[in-house]
């Protein structure tokens, strides 16, 4: 069932605990930014892609909670498992940070969600395919499209406060997208042909959930009126048109290529009709 997006903050011993282990929050800019700065165009469109992201973070700590989950099922290197728990931590922590963002430019934009359809159900019967499919969607494909095109949204983004908050999110993201190359790096020699080409259908599914990105026609309407080019950018943030180029450079250099040379792929005319 949808709702309202909100969030509470306890404060206390469990504010103490949560910035003791990511006390790199408290040193942004924040009261930096003055919306009266920019057009009110500019501040809603920006508001409720902050929002949006805090969303999406949230549904990170889902998913890599259910990573974790898999990797102890599967009996992966406590190390890893380690690595892994402490991405808990850093994705509570850019929901923090992004929607304090959209706090900044005046509250978060009314949003429902369905937090109950966050978890994703790998279709594996094994604790090895269900490990293998979660860190595939969540690491290798999930937080390296994040990653990609943030770290381009980042580049263009000329006020202090968004890009402290890109730069925090993106050190972070950075070890999130590396556990992929890592946690196969440990499963490979104990998957089998059948398992690769389930994966690569796997890949398949996912990267068609992230086309609307770089096919932005149909399902994204223009706001009325069209907010600056130059102010939304100052907030961090692309137009569609903007956006598409990056998003399908990003899923061919990032994800599909890199995943190709260790056998997990998509068939050639299915690559071409998913980035066409
Ligand atoms: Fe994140
Ligand atoms: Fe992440």
């Amino acid at each position: 069932m949808k709702e309202p997006f909100e969030l509470e903050w306890m404060g206390g011993a469990a504010e103490h605990h949560f910035r003791k282990a990511r006390p790199e929050t408290e040193r942004l800019p924040w009261g930096s930014l003055d919306p009266s700065g920019y057009s009110p165009a500019a501040v809603e469109s920006a508001r409720g892609s902050w929002t949006e992201v805090a969303i999406n973070e949230y549904r990170a700590v889902a998913s890599f909670a259910e990573v974790l989950r898999a990797l102890v099922d599967v009996k992966a290197p406590l190390d890893l498992l380690g690595m892994t728990s402490d991405f808990l931590a850093d994705e509570c922590s850019h929901v923090e940070l992004a929607s304090r963002m959209a706090m900044e430019l005046g509250g978060a934009a009314p949003r429902a969600v369905d937090v109950d359809q966050f978890a994703m159900r790998p279709g594996g019967r094994t604790a090895l395919q269900r490990a293998n499919e979660l860190v595939l969607r969540v690491s290798c494909i999930a937080e390296a499209f994040a990653g990609g095109t943030a770290a381009v949204s980042l580049d263009k983004t000329t006020h202090p406060l968004p890009r402290a908050v890109y730069e925090t999110i993106l050190r972070d993201e950075a070890h999130h997208r590396r556990l992929g190359g890592l946690y196969f790096e440990w499963a490979l020699s104990r998957v089998d042909e059948a398992e690769l080409r389930r994966l690569g259908q796997v890949l398949l599914s996912g990267l068609k959930g992230l086309a609307p990105f770089w096919r932005p026609r149909a399902t994204r309407p223009e706001a009325s009126p069209a907010p600056p080019v130059d102010e939304l950018q100052a907030l961090g943030w692309l137009t569609p048109a903007q956006f598409a180029p990056v998003a399908r450079e990003v899923v061919v250099r990032d994800i599909l290529d890199p995943l190709a040379t260790i056998g997990i792929a998509v068939p050639a005319e299915d690559r071409a009709a998913l980035l066409g």
